[in-house]
């Protein structure tokens, strides 16, 4: 298989997608597969634009070793699906409104993120914006498992090459 690409779509692109793309794209170096892999990470909304991750979510994720200093927020484009094999989102509602976007050549996969992981989890990641540190937590807890899946389900085909 040919270098792959993930985009990870949340709404404001300051919690739950920054999550997923500084664990995924720590797990991808950690499999040498840093050159293979492209990670990024957008939001639907516009009001985070530029701004980095909420400090609820880098410090949950600094707790285990991810940095998400070097992330920040922008907003979904129509040229992401021209650019993204993978384009993965947090919540159905964010799955909906790229479905909207979605243009008829997109040759790609556009699921939630959530259908990669292992196990008895959800299959949306809770919005943490507005509720306690714990929800950073969980937050944490579903995107390492389906980052883990994820990385299971893609990494061996570009490993390969
Ligand atoms: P995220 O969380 O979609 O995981 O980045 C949110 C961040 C900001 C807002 C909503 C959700 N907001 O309404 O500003």
């Amino acid at each position: 298989m040919r270098n792959t690409s993930v985009l990870f779509v949340c709404l404001g692109n300051i919690c739950r997608s920054p999550t997923a793309h500084g664990v995924f794209e720590t797990m991808v170096a950690a499999q040498g597969l840093a050159e293979k892999i492209t990670v990024d990470s957008c939001g639907t909304g516009d009001w985070h634009i530029g701004h980095t991750p909420d400090q609820r979510a880098s410090a949950e994720a600094g707790q285990r070793g991810y940095d998400l200093s070097h992330l920040r927020a922008r907003q979904v484009t129509p040229a992401d699906f021209d650019r993204f094999d993978f384009i993965l989102a947090m919540d159905k509602q964010n799955l909906a409104d790229l479905q909207v976007m979605s243009p008829s050549h997109f040759s790609g996969e556009l699921a939630l993120f959530l259908s990669f992981a292992e196990g008895d989890v959800p299959l949306e990641v809770p919005d943490p914006y507005y509720g306690g540190d714990d929800g950073f937590a969980t937050v944490l807890n579903l995107v390492e498992s389906a980052s883990a899946g994820l990385l299971k389900e893609i990494g061996g085909d570009v490993a390969g090459d």
